[in-house]
């Protein structure tokens, strides 16, 4: 056996075992009455150029899936996800990333069993996993054993892409994004333009042939800055970009002004990931996946806390919706790591923020004049 279909047989069967006993509860336990169709939230009409998911409600595998801030069982792993199921969510992103492959494997444990035509799915290319033993990384709780290099070249894209179908235990991606080629990596930040120079010539093409070839519908970068996200529009032919941190109440100029009308030009559309600045807008004290929080967003944390008062609005909510809001946006990702927080963010996008929240919001400048507002 060639050492690299052994590697793909050892983490499938593996990955296999563990997760049997679950799949097999998952399919005897009695399915918790249906909260909502996936029709009832939030979808995309209209035709476009390029594609874009249909469904404008996304979860994002990154802090929860990715055992990010404390480790999760793979019971509550389970619930969580058959929760975001239930709850009518239907577009799921996670990376090879996030939990150094955890997230991936999770996610088998919904989609695996599933048709493929009924869910989007999103992965990320540019680190590559290597079995190491005992690996473990500050980002991520709990031993990996997986170490990672960065390769955005043609053929690590196209290998990535395997293997995280079969962590997956799916039969394609929806979309393919490019992970964290971006200045704030601080992996890669001194030389970030020479990784984009490889990507532009490797990754790019790479991933136009494989939406030519039928392999995925559409792809773009994943990340957290805005040159990457223009130099790709620019330098290449991306249909939609995951854009996190750069869209929500507390900060949305810089997107809004600087990088939505180029896309537009393009039709190209974004995925916003972090509509809650992973969590701050919720109440908990994470700004961008940070506990030092500048002064400025405390203060306009504050401020938005106070006219949410008086309009009895739901701080999270109107996060929520005002990510929604942008015909360039084709979905919004958030981030859960409990059942509860899935049904409170669906039903936030079902819930009436009255307009004078909004007029209020722009007259005392927290929001940009030209940003678009829920109707
Ligand atoms: N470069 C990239 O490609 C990139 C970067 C960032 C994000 N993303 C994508 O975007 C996804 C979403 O990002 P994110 O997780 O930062 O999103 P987020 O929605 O801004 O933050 C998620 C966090 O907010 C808290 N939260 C969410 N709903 C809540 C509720 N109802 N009540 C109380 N707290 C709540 C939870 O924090 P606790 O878990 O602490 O309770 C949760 O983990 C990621 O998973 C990933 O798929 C991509």
């Amino acid at each position: 056996m060639q050492r690299r279909t052994f590697l793909s047989t050892v983490a499938i069967s593996s990955a296999g075992l563990a997760l049997t006993p679950l799949l097999a509860q998952a399919q005897t336990q009695a399915a918790p009455a249906q909260a909502s169709s996936p029709g009832e939230l939030p979808m995309n009409s209209g035709d476009h150029k390029r594609y874009r998911p249909s469904h404008r409600v996304g979860l994002g595998g990154a802090i929860g899936l990715g055992d990010s801030r404390r480790e999760m069982s793979e019971r509550e792993a389970l619930g969580l996800l058959h929760e975001a199921w239930d709850q009518g969510i239907r577009y799921y992103d996670t990376s090879p990333w996030y939990g150094l492959g955890l997230s991936e494997r999770r996610h088998a444990m919904l989609l695996s069993s599933r048709e493929h035509d009924a869910y989007v799915a999103s992965s990320k290319t540019g680190r590559l996993l290597k079995p190491e033993p005992g690996y473990s990384h500050d980002n991520w709780k709990g031993v990996n054993h997986f170490a990672y290099e960065y390769d955005y070249s043609a053929s690590a894209t196209r290998r990535s892409i395997e293997d995280s179908l079969q962590r997956m235990g799916v039969p394609n991606l929806d979309m393919v994004f490019i992970h964290d080629l971006s200045p704030d990596n601080e992996d890669i930040s001194d030389n970030w333009k020479e990784y984009f120079d490889v990507a532009v010539k490797g990754a790019m093409p790479e991933l136009v042939k494989m939406r030519e070839e039928g392999l995925i519908k559409g792809w773009g970068m994943g990340v957290n800055t805005l040159p990457p996200a223009r130099g790709a529009i620019e330098q290449s032919d991306p249909d939609i970009i995951l854009l996190a941190t750069q869209y929500s109440l507390l900060k949305h100029d810089d997107a809004l002004n600087n990088l939505f009308p180029l896309a537009e030009q393009r039709d190209v559309s974004f995925v916003l990931g972090a509509p809650l600045n992973s969590g701050y807008l919720a109440g908990n004290e994470y700004y961008n996946y940070s506990k030092d929080v500048p002064d400025e967003i405390r203060q306009k944390r504050e401020q938005y806390r106070k006219l949410a008062g008086e309009h009895n609005v739901d701080l999270r909510t109107a996060a929520l919706q005002f990510c929604n809001a942008p015909a360039v946006v084709a979905s919004v990702l958030h981030g859960a790591s409990r059942p509860e927080h899935v049904r409170e963010n669906v039903a936030s996008m079902s819930a009436r923020v009255p307009g004078e929240f909004w007029n209020a919001a722009k007259q005392q400048g927290l929001i940009e004049q030209n940003a678009p507002t829920p109707s």
